[in-house]
């Protein structure tokens, strides 16, 4: 039922594991900004102001689990799961630490060179998210995602990182969830929410600009290396009516389409009418010239990679309704459903639903580069952790992706995220662990910072072994 070429992988990205946030001459971005969440992360997170001007106890990007420094143990560690990738990010400001400077930094990308090099030496492929909510942050001062100029920065550094890697990297993603630039403007765009007079149409504006900057992306990645698979990615995750009653139905399609909107264009080569309705509805004047919308037609994703944690609920009447957590944001309470401590929902059919929902809107392979299950847990006095939870997560979703294959959906690989622990991204947290590996650091950064395997690991190691047959 597995293709034979399906591709198992091990994800991670640079602000939430690699530290060293100054080192090799990177400049910031705003992941070295925000505190954990006990000193306000989502505070900051919605006003890029405050996050500039107040000092903080902790920065968990400072350090992460310094892979900077620790990747060949790590690599090494990953390479014993038998994996055909690893998923990271090149951070933009390692490579051009202002983002617009004239010359790339040099030591920057030699930190790259060896990282891939040190993957190459187990067979382990690197699929590299080229903007994984890593701006420089010098580009606030230039208005960020929503000045075009932005557009041709990040083109320029594309075109650097595919230069330097286009004979060890293949597999590229534009945006780690491109969709997020809507709900987490900040994070997303480098758009400050407390300063926009009218956010609606800036978030948009910006979603415009990395749009064209992505599809311009991929038509010179192509130029470089006619073998690049260059691909957009989605935060996936469907979003169910609360009942049946047409008016909730209705505002669960409209949540989808708003989920869709920005990968629609990546993949269909334009902007959906129902969008350009949506525009006009809301008085969005998007600054898009003819020629852009001629790249954005000329230069689509080669694939759809996503990420998958749960499905959402939406209702059209909001009153008295449970709330729940959930990826970008919270979602209400789903009766049928388990969820873990910070509230994301167990769904392993709505996996199923969303990737043959994503295959027949997209009609592209699809490539799954996050999913998971975080757990707050420590290890027993051998610095072992029987993470049984975690095994039943990934045994019921790996099944689910297999049904998906087997009504259809084409599916280019899968990968667990954080599969060494990191840090969350929502909440700065070490303990909120996803990972396979347990990384022995605290929420303050405390601790040896040693790598131990869990249960987990060498249960996912047999399904890579088996190519999926053994769960
Ligand atoms: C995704 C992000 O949205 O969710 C990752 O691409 C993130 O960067 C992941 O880590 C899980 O979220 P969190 O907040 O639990 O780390």
């Amino acid at each position: 039922m597995m293709k034979k070429n399906f591709l198992w992988g091990a994800a991670m990205c640079a602000t939430q594991s690699e530290g060293g946030y100054l080192e090799g001459g990177k400049g910031l971005t705003l992941a070295d900004l925000f505190p954990s969440i006990s000193e306000g992360r989502w505070d900051a997170i919605f006003n890029i102001e405050k996050a500039m001007n107040t000092k903080y106890q902790y920065y968990p990007s400072h350090n992460a689990i310094d892979f900077y420094h620790r990747y060949p143990e790590d690599i090494k560690l990953l390479a014993e799961l038998g994996i055909n990738f690893l998923r990271t990010s090149i951070n933009w400001a390692r490579i051009f630490p202002n983002g617009d400077d004239a010359e790339p930094n040099e030591e920057g990308l030699a930190f790259y060179d060896r990282l891939f090099a040190e993957c190459a030496k187990y067979g382990i492929s690197p699929v590299v998210t080229l903007n994984h909510f890593d701006t420089p942050l010098a580009l606030i001062h230039k208005g960020g995602w929503k000045n075009k100029k932005v557009i041709d920065y990040f083109v320029t550094y594309c075109e650097t990182v595919f230069r330097r890697y286009k004979d060890v990297v293949k597999y590229w993603i534009t945006f780690n969830e491109i969709n997020m630039v809507l709900g987490i403007p900040a994070v997303g765009g480098l758009i400050d929410p407390n300063k926009e007079e009218n956010i609606l149409e800036a978030k948009f504006q910006a979603a415009h600009n990395q749009l064209v900057s992505g599809a311009l992306a991929t038509k010179i990645g192509h130029e470089i290396n006619p073998d690049f698979e260059i691909g957009c990615m989605i935060g996936a995750g469907k979003n169910y009516a609360y009942t049946c009653n047409p008016e909730d139905v209705w505002e669960a399609y409209q949540a989808d389409q708003n989920e869709f909107s920005l990968v629609d264009v990546q993949a269909k080569g334009k902007y959906s009418d129902y969008m350009l309705s949506y525009f006009r509805r809301n008085e969005i004047d998007l600054k898009a010239t003819d020629e852009e919308m001629d790249i954005l037609r000329k230069y689509t994703s080669d694939f759809v990679a996503l990420s998958y944690y749960s499905t959402r609920l939406v209702s059209s009447d909001k009153k008295d309704k449970e709330k729940t957590g959930g990826n970008i944001s919270g979602t209400l309470k789903n009766p049928y459903l388990e969820a873990n401590e910070w509230g994301w929902q167990i769904d392993p059919t709505g996996f199923r639903i969303t990737l043959n929902e994503l295959y027949d809107r997209y009609d592209q392979p699809l490539f799954i580069v996050e999913n998971g299950f975080a757990v707050r847990e420590s290890p027993d006095e051998n610095n072992y952790l029987e993470d049984d939870y975690r095994i039943a997560y990934f045994r019921s979703h790996i099944k689910a992706m297999q049904d998906a294959m087997s009504d259809g959906v084409d599916i280019i690989g899968y990968t667990t995220w954080g599969t060494i622990d990191i840090v969350s991204a929502s909440s700065g947290e070490m303990s909120k662990r996803y990972g396979l590996v347990y990384v022995d650091l605290d929420d303050k950064g405390q601790g040896t910072g040693d790598r131990f395997k869990k249960k987990s690991f060498d249960w996912y190691k047999e399904v890579v072994r088996s190519n999926g047959e053994n769960l």
